[in-house]
């Protein structure tokens, strides 16, 4: 076995079975380790670490591994088996330097099992589910012989026209730095270089959320308070929590594009956050500076990126051409080129790999028989978070849960879609694995089933749309329509729900209509499936919607038309066991929105924690000269925070423990939840609070802590809630953040608009 001698430790060299007989002493210190090594390398050997590639069939796999032996590649994505990587990592091992390779993957809401999309995972208010659905990816991805995923997406997301508010977790700044926390414990686990945790890199640094007109890829222009208070407090929670990377976003910010944008990169990451670890460009970003208009060439770019601290390229060649003539003629300095190789080597260090090479690679013979075999899935952990994750938005006269015993008819293109039930970034998800809810229904009612399918409405009639949809999958088409006309497919809906007891129809959006650059002016359910819809309504059924789609959608109408309505999301591997769980009350739903629901798209930003303004409009008092659309009703259709369930639960009795709070104390907030229904369910207790007066501007409320509760029917229990004084800190307009003495409000509710008030004083 060849061994390198790297600071005296050895560094095993060889193919994973020699490597496994031989295992090298544990190399302690990472800075020196990183340092020695990097004093053997030559410049293109350093340059080659800073590139990464996507694996596709544009570039053939042998001229892959001649580069990798070369030195000039650092890691590749989109390449996701043990038999795929292993050769490449053997590459590596043939290289001058032995340097490993690393292999990554957007691993977003599952690996081989598809959890709910993320917005979905964010209205469970339940960390302990988030957090396995992230450590099983993990293990799933590790397993695969992935070292680092792009991942957690945490752009704060308050217009539903952009198309990657599926992949984020909503809204609310404090609910989305919970998370995005939450995120990266489960994807590390105890340390990124445990051989079945990967790395999280945490993402779209910065404020991709909010492009402007939620058009994807568009600029962002904000002031930086609220960037401060809003905005970037997720990317940090997840730094924070040690996320070993960073993406950079693709947007402007204030008119300079993220990926050479040196206050973003240095002032801010580097030397206000303390960031050490890996910053990624996104796909072809660095290129991108051109179209922007900050770069004039690919040189250009090059040196920006470089100068901002992108460390390494995503799949673009600009690195590699430019750098060599930069340093030579001396814009750039040894220093920029050895501080992103010093992080590239850095995270390979981290995630374990020069110890062992092949440690998420293992050996052939272990290679799975089957990568695809359904015995690698995590089916039941996979159905219980998904339960978890739907969010009851109607039930009146009890229309759910439905009895095992009614005729029903399931219509809608929805029911049975096992691509759309797996939601975008679906990772290595196969839909030939998911259940539909077709599926699950039939599976829930057994030999009892008087269940009757008709499609009843094709996802959309538009042609356009449709061409965009199926233009967005390479492989095939994934939107395929029903060839009969619709009022035909109608016709035979209507027919079928006539003589059902109660209709059930699967309606929304297919999944690549909330995906990346899948951004809409209208959020309405297509046009057709709204025709529907009217059609089964006038049957006089009981109407059940179970709406799947990847961002609040406006239902003013179908919140009419429909007497029960259940928001899924897309739910996943295991969606349509989870949805007739909840559909039948095998489990009582328990989700909140993690976004509230406009009821128009003129009525877009609807978030609940808006600044106080001048001239409020106040309920009840329409009046001129108060902020409001004077055509519609003011406030959205569903808010921030709201869920119904099967039962019914009531707050009383809050009670703050002093109306004084000086800087070192605290207050505890108490309020008895009661469970005043007839089945056992979970509530969220939610805890807002108003700062009434300060220096500047401050929001009507915002959410500082939740507790997701368990309550027997009939039961009741006292909440408490510590407010201390950094609760009560904000970003103020020196950028200070700070708490300032006066009067607080106390809000705790259900949701965000329901609420009881108690105030108190910071002295
Ligand atoms: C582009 C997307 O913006 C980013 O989120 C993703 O991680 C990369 N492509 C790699 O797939």
């Amino acid at each position: 076995m060849k061994k390198l001698c790297l600071l005296g430790l050895s560094i095993g060299l060889a193919s994973h079975s020699v490597w496994a007989d031989t295992k090298p002493a544990p190399i302690e210190n990472k800075d020196a380790f990183v340092s020695n090594l990097m004093k053997q390398m030559t410049l293109d050997e350093k340059i080659g670490q800073l590139r990464l590639i996507s694996i596709g069939p544009e570039m053939p796999r042998e001229l892959i591994r001649k580069e990798i032996a070369a030195g000039n590649i650092g890691g590749t994505f989109n390449s996701i088996t043990r038999p795929e990587n292993r050769p490449m990592q053997d590459a590596a091992m043939r290289s001058r330097l032995k340097i490993p390779m690393f292999f990554a993957y957007d691993v977003i809401h599952g690996h081989r099992t598809i959890f709910p999309i993320p917005l979905a995972l964010a209205s469970s208010w339940d960390m302990d589910a988030i957090g396995r659905s992230g450590r099983i990816a993990a293990k799933e991805a590790a397993a695969d012989s992935l070292d680092i995923t792009f991942a957690p997406m945490v752009d704060i997301s308050r217009d539903p026209r952009w198309g990657r508010t599926s992949e984020g977790f909503g809204e609310d700044t404090y609910l989305v730095s919970r998370i995005a926390k939450v995120m990266v414990k489960a994807y590390q686990g105890e340390t990124p270089s445990a051989a079945d945790s990967i790395m999280a890199s945490v993402k779209h640094f910065a404020l991709y959320g909010a492009v402007e007109g939620g058009r994807d890829y568009n600029t962002v222009d904000m002031s930086p308070v609220k960037m401060y208070q809003d905005y970037l407090p997720p990317y940090r929670a997840a730094i924070d929590a040690g996320a070993g990377g960073v993406m950079v976003a693709l947007n402007s910010i204030n008119g300079i594009p993220a990926t050479a944008n040196l206050w973003l990169m240095q002032d801010l990451l580097r030397k206000e956050w303390g960031f050490k670890g890996l910053a990624v460009s996104d796909h072809g970003a660095i290129f991108e500076l051109i179209k922007h208009g900050v770069a004039r060439d690919g040189r250009e770019a090059a040196k920006l990126a470089i100068k901002a601290g992108i460390d390494m390229s995503m799949n673009d060649t600009l690195y590699g051409k430019e750098l060599p003539g930069l340093l030579k003629s001396g814009e750039i300095q040894q220093s920029d080129i050895d501080n992103a190789v010093r992080e590239v080597l850095g995270a390979k260090y981290d995630m374990g790999l020069f110890k062992d090479p092949y440690l998420r690679i293992g050996k052939a013979e272990d290679d799975p028989a089957d990568t695809y075999a359904d015995s690698r899935l995590h089916r039941a952990e996979a159905r219980d978070v998904a339960r978890r994750s739907m969010v009851l938005l109607k039930n009146q006269n009890e229309t759910l849960p439905l009895k095992k015993t009614a005729k029903i008819v399931l219509v809608g293109p929805l029911a049975k879609a096992p691509i759309d039930m797996m939601g975008s970034w679906a990772a290595a998800g196969k839909p030939e694995q998911s259940v539909t809810l077709l599926d699950g229904m039939t599976h829930a009612l057994g030999d009892q089933a008087k269940l009757t399918y008709v499609r009843g409405a094709n996802i959309t009639e538009d042609k356009k749309v449709l061409d965009y949809l199926n233009f967005l999958n390479f492989d095939a088409p994934e939107v395929v329509n029903d060839p009969r006309s619709a009022q035909v497919m109608i016709d035979e809906a209507v027919k079928a729900a006539q003589q059902s007891d109660v209709i059930v129809a699967a309606v929304g959006e297919s999944r690549g209509m909330s995906h990346e650059s899948s951004s809409r002016t209208d959020l309405n359910i297509p046009a057709n499936q709204r025709d529907l819809i009217k059609a089964l309504k006038a049957t006089g059924k009981p109407l059940v919607l179970v709406l799947m789609n990847g961002r609040p959608l406006t239902i003013l109408e179908e919140k009419e038309q429909a007497d029960a309505i259940l928001e899924t999301w897309f739910t996943g591997t295991e969606g349509g066991n989870a949805i007739a769980d909840v559909l039948f009350g095998d489990y009582n739903p328990s989700g909140k929105l993690p976004i509230s629901i406009p009821r128009s798209v003129g009525q877009i930003p609807t978030y609940y924690n808006h600044l106080s303004i001048g001239r409020p409009f106040t309920p009840g008092k329409p009046g001129n000269y108060t902020s409001q659309y004077f055509d519609d009703t003011t406030g959205p259709l569903f808010p921030f925070g709201y869920g119904l369930s099967y039962t019914s639960f009531s707050l009383s009795d809050m009670a703050l423990s002093s109306t004084t709070l000086n800087k070192t104390g605290k207050i505890d907030a108490s309020v008895t939840v009661k469970n005043t229904g007839k089945r056992d369910g979970e509530t969220v207790v939610q805890l807002y609070i108003q700062d009434v007066v300060g220096s500047m501007i401050r929001p009507l409320k915002e959410l500082k802590n939740f507790q997701k509760v368990m309550l027997k029917a009939g039961e009741q229990k006292v909440i408490h809630f510590t407010i201390e004084e950094d609760d009560l800190k904000f970003y103020n307009a020196q950028l200070k953040y700070a708490a300032e003495p006066g009067k607080f409000n106390v809000q705790i509710g259900l949701d965000s608009e329901d609420v009881t008030q108690q105030s108190f004083e910071l002295l």
